[in-house]
């Protein structure tokens, strides 16, 4: 403070008088607002200045003021050198409301915008987070490869690529590869982008997602279990420490990512389809009805006043202010008409649940709004799972596998499971999911030379980001985020 300072960055938002313009920079790290006044010490530039498009790059220089009014706290005056580095016209995202289509196509600068820059800042922090936390317990990172030959989950969501001639795959999970290190290394994780053809237009799917997957030799699900609920505390307390602010510059209320602590809730799936069943899970939905229904009524009353305020607004600013409420209110609705309209069909799936079938989105939504904590969904059905979780020796239906549902209707964050290490269960599971078994030859040698009992997790980044973050969609949570038609920029 008190310094004279030279800053690097583009320009936010600028406005001026006469006499005076306003310049908010943005330097990649944050915003400051700088003040030139015409005077002779601004001479040669001050006319330039007065007319900088938004996101023109600029050098600029003045003393640095600390200014509580001022974005970030610190005003730069006293101007003594201006230059422009790069010119900008017509940048396309403009304070005026865009669409969230339009926004997507210009991933490439939305990014920029504030609330997309902060919400990248804490997806950085969790990708440390995850390093830090493995790095810390003592597992060994194995960076596992993308071109794959076989299945890793599931034959329907795979992406196929032509080898030089032979047919392999992007990997759908560097699990199998890390359960070989495990049996090198004992505690090793892979972390990496991870493929899955996912046909499905929702909330919660993208093509290309990062996933990091601990695998611990000599351990039983209990274990694992308690790795995972150690590591989803650890992520959720760094991000409020380094970013509490900006959860709330996003709008999240951090009282729910406080309760984030441990135990977690345990329920087998036997009992998850005894709470679908049951009259809590269609109490809530129920009251959802209730609540949306009278909150899309009072939205109506909202719009109509914007329309009547921005008919009447005097001043551009207003009239912008109010076309961007009416947007959002807009968008609000028709939200919730959407969930308005699926209700019905929850109820259903929920009250038709049969056992020995996957658990849906809207299934997951109403386990994890039921807890305050997340929850762990143990003991899945054989069937519905993938060929290497471990068969439940008190029950053969069963493997011994778990989903760690996220709070607030986030859904299922962590798929992990123990893996079968009996050599014969496993080649009857593979030749069951009808897999080619020359593909597995050496996945089959982990157990022909020293098995033991293993398991691990894999945990998702971009929902992990949604879910701490707040975000209605995945699509935000990654720098160029890959979905069913999205591949611009
Ligand atoms: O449950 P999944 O499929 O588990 C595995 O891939 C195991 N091999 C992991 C392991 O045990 N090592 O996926 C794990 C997590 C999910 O819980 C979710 O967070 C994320 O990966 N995930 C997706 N994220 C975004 N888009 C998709 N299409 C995703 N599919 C899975």
């Amino acid at each position: 403070m008190g310094q004279s300072v030279k800053l690097c960055g583009w320009v936010y938002k600028a406005r001026s008088s006469g006499k005076v313009a306003f310049i908010t920079l943005r330097d990649g790290r944050g915003l400051c607002q700088c003040v030139l006044e015409k005077g002779d010490a601004t001479a040669t530039f001050f006319d330039e200045a007065k007319k900088v498009a938004q996101e023109t790059s600029i050098e600029i220089t003045g003393v640095a003021h600390a200014d509580e009014r001022a974005v970030g706290g610190v005003e730069l005056r006293e101007i003594t050198e201006f230059r422009v580095v790069g010119t900008s016209s017509d940048y396309p995202i403009t304070p005026k409301p865009h669409g969230v289509e339009f926004l997507m196509k210009h991933r490439h600068l939305w990014f920029r915008s504030q609330r997309q820059h902060t919400i990248l800042n804490i997806r950085a922090t969790i990708v440390d987070a995850i390093r830090r936390f493995f790095n810390d317990h003592g597992f060994l990172l194995i960076d596992t490869p993308i071109f794959a030959p076989a299945i890793g989950e599931g034959a329907s969501t795979l992406f196929e690529v032509d080898y030089f001639g032979e047919q392999v795959y992007l990997a759908q999970t560097g699990q199998l590869y890390v359960e070989a290190a495990c049996m090198a290394h004992d505690k090793v994780y892979c972390f990496g982008p991870t493929f899955r053809a996912e046909k499905s237009k929702t909330r919660r799917h993208l093509t290309e997602f990062w996933m990091v997957e601990p695998e611990m030799a000599f351990c039983g699900l209990g274990d694992v279990l308690e790795l995972a609920e150690d590591f989803v505390c650890a992520i959720a307390q760094r991000v409020l420490t380094d970013h509490r602010a900006d959860l709330e510059s996003l709008g999240r209320e951090t009282a729910s990512l406080e309760k984030i602590a441990k135990p977690f809730v345990r329920l087998t799936y036997a009992e998850v389809v005894d709470i679908l069943h049951g009259p809590e899970a269609m109490a809530l939905l129920e009251n959802d009805l209730q609540t949306k229904s009278e909150r899309v009524k009072e939205i109506d009353g909202k719009i109509k006043e914007l329309e009547e305020t921005k008919a009447s607004a005097k001043k551009a600013w207003q009239q912008e202010k109010a076309a961007q409420e009416l947007q959002a209110a807009h968008e609000e609705q028709a939200e919730l008409n959407e969930q308005i309209a699926n209700i019905p069909a929850h109820m259903k799936l929920a009250a038709d649940f049969q056992w020995g079938t996957d658990l849906g989105g809207s299934d997951e939504t109403i386990i994890s709004r039921l807890h305050e904590r997340p929850v762990f969904v143990t003991h899945y059905p054989s069937d519905v799972k993938a060929f290497y979780m471990r068969v439940d020796r008190s029950n053969r239906k069963l493997v011994e596998n778990f989903d760690l549902l996220a709070p607030e209707g986030y859904g299922e964050i962590i798929g992990g499971s123990m893996r079968e290490e009996d050599h014969d269960i496993l080649l009857e599971r593979i030749k069951a999911h009808n897999l080619p078994v020359e593909n597995f030859e050496w996945y089959l040698d982990l157990r022909r030379y020293g098995s033991v009992p293993h398991g691990g997790f894999g945990l998702g980044v971009e929902r992990t980001v949604a879910w701490i973050c707040g975000l209605k969609h995945i699509r935000e949570t990654a720098a160029y985020p890959r979905m069913l038609g999205t591949m611009y920029p």
